[in-house]
């Protein structure tokens, strides 16, 4: 169990792994294409506007961020993935600045990936959560933006994406429905946090 967010600041922005706060405290990251919601997702489960910045314009975040939470915890803003308007050398830094700091992290604890429930599942969306398994990765799966589609909508590309990762896998991630607009699939996410969090040892 954790107790509820009642504090949470920005430590630091860090451009590689290496230069993250040391790493001595449970640690969850949050990742997905770029625009995807990350950012205001993190400001909806701290409860804290603006804590992290977000943007219209795709490609905001840019560097990892770590805030820090009741003075015990990281959460984790990532860059986001496949954002079209930088060079093909700019984006593999950032892909390589992301891979590493998912593998070397020993802190980290688990991997919210967020899918934009909007679309249909995405090639580039696949592809990473693959790279996760690949790797043996913890993650779950974070649908944002439910205010946007209808109910029925909302159930198709649930149910498709589930059918999808049902190829590769024998059985499903936790997956979350989020709306940071509605602050909806806050409780459900941080009660999960608080089931992961006695993962976490010094000496992992
Ligand atoms: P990058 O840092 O650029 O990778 O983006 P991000 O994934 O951090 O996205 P961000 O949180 O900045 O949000 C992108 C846009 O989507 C902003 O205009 C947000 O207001 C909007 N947005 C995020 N979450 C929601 C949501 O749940 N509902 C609605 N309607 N809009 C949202
Ligand atoms: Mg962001």
């Amino acid at each position: 169990m954790i107790e509820p967010i009642k504090e949470a600041s920005f430590v630091i922005s860090s451009p590689e792994y290496t230069k993250c706060p040391k790493p001595d405290r449970a640690e969850y990251a949050f990742i997905g294409r770029s625009n995807v919601g990350k950012s205001s997702l993190i400001n909806m489960l701290t409860g804290v506007k603006g804590l992290a910045k977000t943007s219209a314009m795709p490609g905001k975040t840019q560097l990892i961020n770590h805030f820090l939470i009741n003075n015990s915890w990281f959460l984790v803003d990532l860059p986001g993935y496949g954002f079209a308007r930088i060079s093909k050398a700019q984006r593999e830094v950032f892909e390589s600045m992301i891979k590493n700091y998912l593998l070397k992290r020993n802190n980290l604890i688990n991997t919210f990936i967020l899918i934009d429930s909007r679309h249909a599942p995405q090639a580039i969306d696949l592809a990473f959560i693959e790279w996760m398994g690949t790797v043996s990765l913890p993650f779950s799966i974070v649908f944002t933006k439910s205010d946007k589609l209808g109910k029925t909508k909302l159930q198709e590309h649930t149910t498709a994406y589930k059918n999808q990762l049902l190829e590769t896998w024998e059985e499903l991630p936790p997956i979350f429905i989020t709306s940071s607009e509605k602050k909806l699939g806050r409780d459900e996410i941080l009660k999960y946090i608080g089931t992961l969090h006695p993962l976490f040892t010094a000496d992992r």
